[in-house]
């Protein structure tokens, strides 16, 4: 048994599985909150009700009819059985932190500090990152319960200006992947959190009081869809910086929080459009323009100002205090050197010369030492302990080539 070996291909499960896990109860999680979205949008006065008081909808799915009836404050009575939705959420969170801890806690040197940015020990990253996280939820919810916390739209502006600077800070501290990820771990913490720590509190004190035959107070209720409609404005950013991190040209410019602000805005107005439409308000089409006008000024904010975009533009690269920062000196042995110099960095260089690779895949670079040893275990699961790369092993890397990475690779 190899332990030097074992434990990258352990670890890569456990982030599959993770990844899967997170994956299927956001999706579980966001579609829950997009059916009560839209069924609060849909529903309409029923004699059953009064007015005021609540509303039905009538929906056909999987072969069978529903008649759905909301109580606006409360019901007349509690049946036993009432369906709770809140661990899609939880899980959701669970999961996503695991996933955070498993990818850039763990491998804090490979995906969350970058030295150019700022040289901090693994440490300080994830007492940085797990303390913005946590900051982001105490700010947020003193909003909500501030005098500002009235008027929706305040709250939205607010919620904005902190959101794109939390952006702001974590790329001044962290990874620009790294950064982005914590953007959206805000955001997401400060959903599930609304979940946790005042809507399901809120519900249970609604069912106490109809338990105890008194009539509950409705502000419960009302604090409970205001929170909720809240984190149905943030689903679609939130996933955006989620997946955003498999995708470079979107975190690379140094604008990296201009980006943070139109996906905001994108996948807000996005949401307006289908709470309105779903509420028969009709079709608000000036949405889909304004996240449009988003998507064309976040597509041109990375072509001129990441190096991949301002090199297939053909401009001259923007000098950043990353590139002018001296290299630092390490050692790799020349034979490595010279099989990742002679079949990966054809491809894996900031100006690839191998036809058809116009950047750097995945912003991943195998051009210099420095380089070679940061994405060491990245090169180990790739070309050693997968035959990955390169790709179709199209630079026909040899044998005794991919022998001469384990052994450096997994050298201790
Ligand atoms: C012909 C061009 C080419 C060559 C040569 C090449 N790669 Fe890649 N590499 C790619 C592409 C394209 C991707 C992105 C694959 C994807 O998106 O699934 C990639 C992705 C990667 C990744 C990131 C994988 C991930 O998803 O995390 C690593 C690490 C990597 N390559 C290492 C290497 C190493 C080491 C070599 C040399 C032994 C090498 N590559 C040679 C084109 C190349």
């Amino acid at each position: 048994m190899e332990p030097a070996l074992l434990e990258p291909i352990l670890h890569e499960f456990g982030s599959l599985l993770l990844r899967w896990a997170h994956i299927v109860a956001g999706m579980a999680w966001i579609g829950a909150s997009f059916y009560f979205m839209h069924l609060d949008a849909a529903l309409r006065p029923t004699p059953q009700i009064p007015a005021g008081k609540g509303g039905e909808a009538w929906e056909v799915h999987g072969g069978g009819f529903y008649q759905v009836k909301k109580y606006l404050v409360a019901p007349e009575f509690l049946p036993d059985h009432l369906i709770w939705h809140k661990w899609e959420s939880y899980f959701t969170w669970i999961t996503g932190a695991l996933l955070l801890v498993w990818t850039y806690y763990y491998q804090a040197t490979l995906f969350l500090i970058d030295p150019a940015v700022l040289a901090l020990t693994p440490w300080q990253a994830f007492g940085i990152g797990a303390g913005g996280i946590a900051f982001g939820w105490i700010f947020y919810d003193l909003v909500c319960r501030s005098p500002l916390g009235r008027s929706d739209l305040y709250v939205g502006i607010v919620v904005f200006v902190f959101v794109v600077g939390m952006a702001l800070f974590f790329q001044n501290v962290f990874s620009p992947r790294g950064a982005f990820v914590h953007t959206g771990a805000v955001m997401a913490t400060i959903m599930t959190a609304n979940v946790f720590l005042i809507i399901q509190p809120n519900q249970r004190k609604v069912v106490a009081a109809l338990k105890a035959g008194q009539e509950p107070d409705p502000k419960y209720g009302k604090i409970g869809k205001l929170r909720s409609s809240h984190n149905n404005y943030f689903t679609l950013p939130v996933i955006f910086l989620m997946m955003s991190n498999h995708y470079p040209i979107t975190y690379s410019t140094p604008y990296a929080f201009v980006i943070v602000a139109l996906a905001l805005i994108g996948g807000a107005v996005v949401r307006v459009f289908y709470n309105r439409r779903h509420a028969g308000h009709g079709n608000a089409w000036w949405c889909w323009g304004v996240a449009f006008a988003c998507l064309i000024a976040a597509i041109a904010l990375c072509l001129t100002t990441t190096p991949q975009g301002r090199l297939a533009l053909g401009l001259p690269a923007l000098v950043s205090t990353a590139e002018a920062a001296p290299a630092p000196v390490v050692e790799v042995p020349p034979q490595v050197q010279d099989v990742v110099m002679g079949r990966c960095s054809m491809c894996h260089t900031a100006e690839p010369v191998y036809e058809g690779i116009a950047t750097a895949p995945r912003g991943i670079l195998l051009d210099t030492p420095a380089a070679m040893e940061r994405n060491k275990s990245l090169i180990l699961m790739q070309s050693v302990l997968t035959h990955a790369m390169p790709p179709n092993n199209i630079t026909e890397i040899t044998p005794e080539e991919r022998a001469a990475l384990k052994a450096w690779a997994t050298a201790r």
